[in-house]
């Protein structure tokens, strides 16, 4: 068993033991057939005048607020025929090691099990009271297979944090290209390992659903891989997690099928502990000029490499997911930060390696997170796992050919400096590439296919120390492309850019302000057979816009310009903002776009359109602004404020 679950408990010294106790209200749901036109009206009266009653009783009634992710609606075929099955629904207290196990039979009611033209998982969650943000693991086991570990990651996600009112979030989630797994009975697993102690009484009531769209004449069955190899950790035999905490690595031997010409890889990382805010963390040879306990060392620079036979197959620079209970957690309600609560992931082609890896014999393949440090340590930790979708020759003689480029060297190239001004401000900067180029011919009954895959990949880290260290400002921008042709046709492809920056200011012992600016901007194409998309994402949180300002800025708080946090004995508050501009396009014409933000608990803007517009994801909160009372800050470094 891993024991390493400690997502979010490290700085509990600073979380509330105050559990602020709301008066239950009894409300009443009617609902009423309607005859005709006349009686519609009058129940309309009705209803307008319960809307008038209720929304006057509104500060009172704790009515749980929506929390959501900014993201497109599955692109689900339109007028296909569904089938929802109930998986789960589990309330998840303290659930260390005691994972959601369900045996899942695939349903015969919407065509034979995979034909299907898209399958998406609804996972409806909702928690009272105070509790950290905690991580969710979905995973995919086939009992069918030859494999004893066959657990394949399906889904990343993490908790919002809740309120005293409650929270409640819907997330519906696109696994269409893990087909081949839901074709086949199986057990379907989440890992979310809650605690409940002193001061954390939140328990997270879920439900997952899983939604088949029935293809048809006209409705085409989704394009899929012949078999989804797991990278990961799983274990029947000691219940391990999917996902394996790095340092130091995850390796696992996979025997490929022999007649397999194609490989694609999808990887999942995630920092932790001293790792969650890894673009804070200082290079070791500067960790000296920084007051003591202010920053964790190893440097702001990760890569997740992926190794095959220990030769680097392809890397990552990771996507900064801030959970809801990072930094700042006022600005993360009712809008989490971006990926929160759908982890990015990273997508290889390792069709060159096949050559070497169809030999009917096991391989190794390892997952590791390096540094820029000269040994590439990190601190403690990262899960990470994976998998392998692989495509097969409808021959069954064994895929033969050469790698006849390898040029991918261990670890990146990377430099740091810093600097100190004569007033005492301390600028540190971390830059770091990689380049990758790998080529083979992939052969299947004589016919050779000329497979180039190439990366090159940006990374730059400022961080900014002014005014006595209590302003911290930390710039990151990690960009990209990386690409693989197949005969000179592209088959996978990711252009990405994920500027972030955020500003910690910290205002006396108890307070500190912070803004958020992160885009996630990327032209994904996971595999040939895997929907294409473009993303464009931009989130500032924390800061006060002028319009918001002008309107709730009192005297006492105009020195503020970002949202603020402040913990006290009597329970941690404070006020953020979240502005979100959101666009998508993907390879089958589907467009979404949606402009969202929000200023303590309430939306102050919401439109959205494209095809996918349809209907609306999240309906609207009809919670008014609360005194809400949070769980601790996490902050970078370990550092803690407040009682
Ligand atoms: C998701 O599931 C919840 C609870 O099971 C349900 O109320 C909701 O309507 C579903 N949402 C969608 C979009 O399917
Ligand atoms: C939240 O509180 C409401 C009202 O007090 C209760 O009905 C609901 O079951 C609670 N939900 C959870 C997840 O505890
Ligand atoms: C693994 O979990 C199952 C189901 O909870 C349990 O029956 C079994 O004893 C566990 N195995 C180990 C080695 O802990
Ligand atoms: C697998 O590869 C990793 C990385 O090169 C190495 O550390 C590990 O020892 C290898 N495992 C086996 C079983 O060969
Ligand atoms: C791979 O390279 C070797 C040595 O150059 C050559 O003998 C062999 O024919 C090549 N195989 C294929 C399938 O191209
Ligand atoms: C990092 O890259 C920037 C932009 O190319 C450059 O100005 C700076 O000198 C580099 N810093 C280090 C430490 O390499
Ligand atoms: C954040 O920090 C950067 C770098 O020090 C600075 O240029 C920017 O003005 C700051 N932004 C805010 C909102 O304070
Ligand atoms: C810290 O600043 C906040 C905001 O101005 C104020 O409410 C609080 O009383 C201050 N706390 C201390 C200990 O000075
Ligand atoms: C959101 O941010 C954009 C700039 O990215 C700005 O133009 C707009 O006014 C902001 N909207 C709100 C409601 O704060
Ligand atoms: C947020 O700021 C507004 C304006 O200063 C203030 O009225 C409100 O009480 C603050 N909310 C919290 C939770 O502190």
């Amino acid at each position: 068993m891993i024991s390493i679950r400690q997502f979010s408990f490290l700085f509990s010294s600073s979380i509330s033991h105050h559990i602020p106790v709301y008066k239950s209200v009894e409300t009443e749901i009617v609902s009423v057939n309607l005859p005709s036109l006349t009686m519609r009206h009058i129940a309309l009266l009705i209803l307008l005048f319960f809307t008038v009653i209720i929304s006057s009783c509104l500060a009172q009634v704790p009515v749980p607020l929506v929390d959501f992710q900014v993201a497109q609606p599955p692109p689900v075929p339109q007028g296909a025929q569904k089938c929802t099955i109930q998986l789960f629904q589990r309330a998840f207290g303290n659930s260390f090691g005691d994972p959601e196990v369900v045996e899942y039979t695939p349903p015969t009611s919407c065509g034979t099990p995979g034909s299907w033209a898209a399958v998406t998982l609804n996972f409806t969650v909702t928690s009272n009271g105070t509790q950290f943000d905690r991580l969710g693991i979905f995973t995919f086991q086939n009992v069918e297979s030859n494999l004893m570990d066959f657990s394949v990651p399906v889904w990343r996600t993490s908790t919002p944090e809740p309120s005293a009112a409650g929270i409640i979030w819907t997330y519906v989630k696109d696994v269409t290209r893990f087909i081949p797994l839901f074709a086949d009975s199986g057990r379907l697993i989440l890992q979310l390992d809650n605690l409940l102690e002193t001061g954390l009484n939140g328990i997270y009531s879920t439900t997952l659903e899983a939604t088949f769209y029935a293809s048809s004449a006209s409705i085409p069955a989704a394009l899929k891989s012949n078999l989804i190899l797991p990278i990961s950790a799983a274990s029947d035999a000691t219940n391990a997690s999917a996902d394996a905490s790095v340092s130091p690595a995850l390796s696992v031997e996979l025997t490929l099928p022999t007649n397999a010409i194609g490989a694609y890889a999808e990887l999942y990382a995630s920092g932790n502990a001293q790792e969650e805010f890894w673009y804070t963390n200082v290079p070791n040879q500067f960790l000296d000029e920084l007051p003591s306990g202010f920053a964790f060392g190893d440097g702001p620079f990760r890569e997740v490499r992926l190794l095959i036979d220990g030769k680097v197959a392809g890397t990552a620079f990771p996507y900064p997911v801030v959970f809801t209970g990072g930094i700042l957690p006022t600005a993360w309600r009712p809008i989490t930060s971006y990926g929160a609560l759908d982890l990015p992931t990273y997508v290889l082609d390792v069709t060159p390696f096949l050559p070497l890896l169809t030999d009917g014999k096991g391989h190794n393949f390892t997952l590791d997170v390096v540094s820029s440090e000269a040994d590439g340590a990190i601190n403690q930790n990262w899960f990470v796992s994976g998998l392998l979708q692989v495509v097969t020759a409808p021959t069954n003689s064994p895929t033969t050919g050469n790698m006849t480029v390898y040029m991918a060297d261990n670890f990146p190239v990377s430099s740091s400096s810093a600097s100190v001004r004569q007033n005492g401000d301390e600028i540190i900067t971390v830059n770091a590439s990689r380049k990758i180029h790998i080529e083979s011919d992939v052969c299947s009954n004589n016919v050779c296919t000329k497979v180039v895959f190439d990366q090159s990949l940006e990374y730059s880290n400022v961080q900014s120390y002014l005014d006595d260290f209590n302003i911290e400002n930390v710039l990151q921008i990690s960009s990209g492309t990386v690409s693989s042709t197949h005969n000179g046709v592209v088959v996978l492809k990711d252009d990405f850019s994920f500027p972030f920056a955020v500003n910690i200011t910290t205002i006396n012992s108890t307070t500190f302000t912070t803004t958020f600016d992160h885009s996630y901007n990327r032209d994904l194409l996971p595999a040939p057979f895997i929907l294409g998309s473009t993303i464009q994402e931009r989130q500032i949180a924390g800061k006060w816009h002028e319009q918001v300002a002008a309107v709730l800025v009192t005297d006492s708080f105009s020195f503020l310009t970002g949202g603020f946090f402040t913990e006290r004995s009597t329970g941690n508050t404070g006020n953020g903002t979240s502005n979100n501009t959101f666009s998508y396009k993907d390879t089958a014409g589907n467009t979404y776009s949606r402009t969202v933000a929000a200023s303590l608990n309430v939306i102050t803007l919401d439109r959205s359109s494209g095809s996918l517009a349809g209907e609306k994801m999240q309906p609207e909160s009809p919670q008014a602004a609360l005194q809400v009372k949070f769980a601790g800050a996490r902050l970078p470094g370990g550092r803690t404020i407040g009682v």
